[in-house]
């Protein structure tokens, strides 16, 4: 070394730097190392011992100085095989003992009968999908919508427990799924390092982990310590294991790390007994849970059992009870939603409950406030519990000021002063929500609608925050859902455009536009959520979308149900899962003429795609499908599950619309409807020989 000039050292280091350069980006960006460990860890040490000689080529741009390879702009999608789910909750012993007899009744098996779980740590962190091919992890995917995530392969692969490959007999492909986390140790020292240099600190260690994962640049990652644990799976067509357990142990053989207080439970005595022995460990484990998660131990039963909504009927997480503090109720603020509904607000003096600063809670709605007795200027009881809004569970009597009167609920709308009333629910009960009457006069339940419109399970446009929203209204430049669709268009005729908005710029402008145009052919059921009709959740909007195929047939079918009689009407009251209550909000809504002009302008300018059918091949694919009488193979929550899987709709009633009645033994009107419509009629023996069983 002593032999080279200063000049022949820097050509030789600039040369060496690019060629480190390219090969950190092949690995950390396109999964693709064009060498092996071994020749790259020789390349690194020679640039190394050229900088000990010659410390003047040290300079900011040197890889000695950075791992990992240039920020790309922005996270790519990626489409999850197989759905990234979430988990019900359980908050009480008796919820348990609830979610065993509803797994039992689902697989038709005695009250008594003995149904293996697993039991192990909920960890609060943040998801992930690592997916390996012929035993090399090739992409790493965050949840996100729970159908489409966020690309973070070259920040997973910087995560020290994470394997690049497995070990051992190694399937074809295998989706692994688990959680990313920080200790409560590396998040103590991270945030100290942070704010010694005068950069942000992290609210908990979740937050860290999230914010540490979802780092455009991957050496930002790799200098903080994650950790992995192994829990779950996704796409893995040949899993080796007849259980839960058995699949875990095969994780741990492969490499991953897993939780070493997971165990297999008999009774609910032995679930609760775990959970209570984990909690008394909570406090010492190094990182956080929230929870104990249960699962039915044998796969096939997992797969019998499917899911409901966004989660397994498989599984549930036992919540530990919520953290308590004390603080001082400053004031009441009320918020108008997007139907007109006032909620209290309480504004509370900053307090840390479970590590997380609190300065409002829900005060849930005007009687609360009465039956509770809160006033304005008490020493409150907050509690928070995982990622629910936090509330205010009462006062303490001793510290009341003496001039605390009690709290009057206003009687109009804060945003628009139209009278805020409680509906009448019929014999004498009145609604325990009070809401302003301003309809669409009010800017409040416009702009909660708007937001509405755009969030992350309705339109889902990505940027379109709150905020933005509140300021477009502000400014006049969005009133109404359709006018998001010709934002570009007016932008480019406009003397003020947005790249010039305090705050923003070309890009930020271009990429609004961009992710609103990419959600022209957004799904079906999300635009029909996105409406925002009373009682029309995400499950509903669904059953809606497979119902009615379009949004046109929607809108049709819809308005000719509104003399609440006719076939339509039938049709409407027959789909499963869609009460009274629901339908007459359905037609309420479309039955406005303003709403349908809103439906309509809206479809000028998208295409919502009709959802695809679970599964086109099957023989009942599309069928409107009846199940009554007694069913002997399986119950009829299971039958639903089944044929929905199927691809076919399940029907309350039967109708002239029906193709299917499977009828057991003892039925009796549906089988005469089915008659009379001509509609066909077979046993459960004949369902289960034509879907192939
Ligand atoms: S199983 C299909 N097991 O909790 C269900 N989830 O509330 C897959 N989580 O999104 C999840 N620890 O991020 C499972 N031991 C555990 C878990 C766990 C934490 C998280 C996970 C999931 C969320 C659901």
């Amino acid at each position: 070394m002593t032999k080279l000039t200063l000049e022949a050292a820097r050509t030789e280091h600039t040369a060496l730097a690019a060629e480190i350069a390219e090969h950190d980006r092949r690995y950390y960006r396109e999964d693709q190392p064009a060498i092996s460990d071994a020749a790259y860890d020789a390349l690194r040490k020679r640039l190394l011992d050229l900088e000990d000689a010659f410390p003047e080529l040290i300079d900011a741009d040197s890889p000695s100085q950075r791992i990992g390879a240039a920020p790309s702009e922005t996270f790519s999608k990626v489409r999850h095989r197989v759905p990234m789910l979430s988990l019900s909750n359980a908050f009480s012993d008796e919820d348990v003992t609830d979610f065993l007899a509803r797994v039992r009744r689902f697989l038709n098996l005695k009250e008594d009968a003995e149904v293996e779980f697993t039991a192990e740590p909920k960890i609060d962190g943040l998801s992930i999908s690592l997916r390996y091919e012929k035993g090399g992890l090739v992409q790493a995917a965050t949840r996100g919508d729970g159908a489409e995530g966020e690309n973070v392969t070259a920040n997973a692969r910087t995560i020290k427990n994470i394997p690049h490959r497995l070990s051992g007999k190694t399937p074809e492909v295998l989706e692994v799924r688990g959680e990313i986390y920080m200790s409560h140790k590396d998040f103590a020292a991270l945030n100290e390092k942070q704010s010694q240099a005068g950069e942000k600190v992290f609210a908990n260690p979740r937050n860290a982990a999230a914010g540490s994962l979802r780092q455009l640049d991957a050496s930002i990652t790799a200098s903080r310590p994650l950790r992995f644990f192994a829990y779950t799976w996704g796409e893995a067509p040949d899993l080796d294991g007849d259980t839960q357990w058995d699949v875990v142990q095969r994780f741990k053989a492969m490499g991953f790390p897993v939780n070493p207080l997971m165990t297999v439970c008999r009774t609910t005595d032995q679930l609760v007994a775990h959970y209570r022995k984990i909690e008394e460990q909570r406090a010492q484990l190094g990182y956080d849970i929230d929870g104990v998660v249960y699962k039915v131990n044998r796969l096939d039963w997992q797969e019998r059992l499917g899911f409901v909504s966004r989660s397994p009927r498989w599984a549930i997480a036992h919540k530990f009870a919520a953290e308590k503090a004390t603080t001082v109720l400053e004031g009441i603020d009320i918020q108008v939603g997007r139907t007109g509904a006032l909620t209290p607000v309480a504004r509370l003096k900053p307090v840390t409950v479970g590590g997380v600063v609190v300065s409002n809670a829900t005060l849930h709605n005007e009687d609360e406030i009465a039956r509770k007795d809160i006033r304005i200027g008490d020493t409150v009881i907050v509690q928070r519990a995982g990622d629910v809004i936090p509330q205010i569970l009462g006062f303490v009597a001793e510290k009341r000021p003496k001039s605390a009167k009690p709290y009057e609920f206003p009687k109009f709308c804060p945003a628009c002063g139209s009278h805020a009333e409680r509906e009448d629910r019929g014999s004498g009960k009145t609604d325990a929500v009070r809401r302003c009457t301003g309809g669409l006069i009010c800017p409040a339940q416009r702009v909660e609608r708007l937001k509405h419109f755009v969030s992350r399970n309705a339109f889902d446009i990505e940027g379109f925050g709150d905020k933005i929203v509140e300021e477009f209204y502000a400014d006049g430049l969005i009133q109404s859902p359709q006018d998001i669709f010709t934002l570009e268009a007016r932008d480019q005729r406009a003397l003020k455009k947005l790249k010039d908005r305090e705050g923003w710029g070309v890009s930020s402008a271009t990429n609004l536009f961009e992710a609103i145009a990419a959600r022209k052919n957004v799904a079906l059921d999300r635009f029909i959520f996105a409406l925002g009709i009373r009682h029309v959740g995400e499950t509903t909007a669904r059953v809606l979308a497979r119902s009615y195929g379009s949004a046109e047939a929607l809108r049709d079918q819809i308005t000719a149900a509104s003399d609440m009689a006719g076939d339509a009407w039938t049709e409407l009251n027959a789909i499963d899962g869609i009460g009274t209550i629901v339908a007459e909000a359905i037609v309420q809504f479309f039955g406005e003429q303003h709403n349908i002009e809103v439906f309509n302008a809206l479809l000028a300018h998208v295409s919502p795609a009709p959802l695809e059918a679970v599964n086109t091949a099957s023989p009942v694919a599309g069928k409107t499908v009846v199940f009554t009488g007694a069913l002997e193979r399986m119950t009829r929550e299971e039958a639903k599950a089944m044929a929905e899987r199927l691809g076919a709709k399940v029907a309350g009633s039967v109708s002239k619309k029906t193709d299917l009645l499977v009828a057991g033994p003892g039925a009796g009107s549906k089988l005469k409807d089915a008659q009379k419509h001509g509609v066909e009629v077979i046993d459960e023996a004949e369902w289960f020989r034509r879907i192939g069983d």
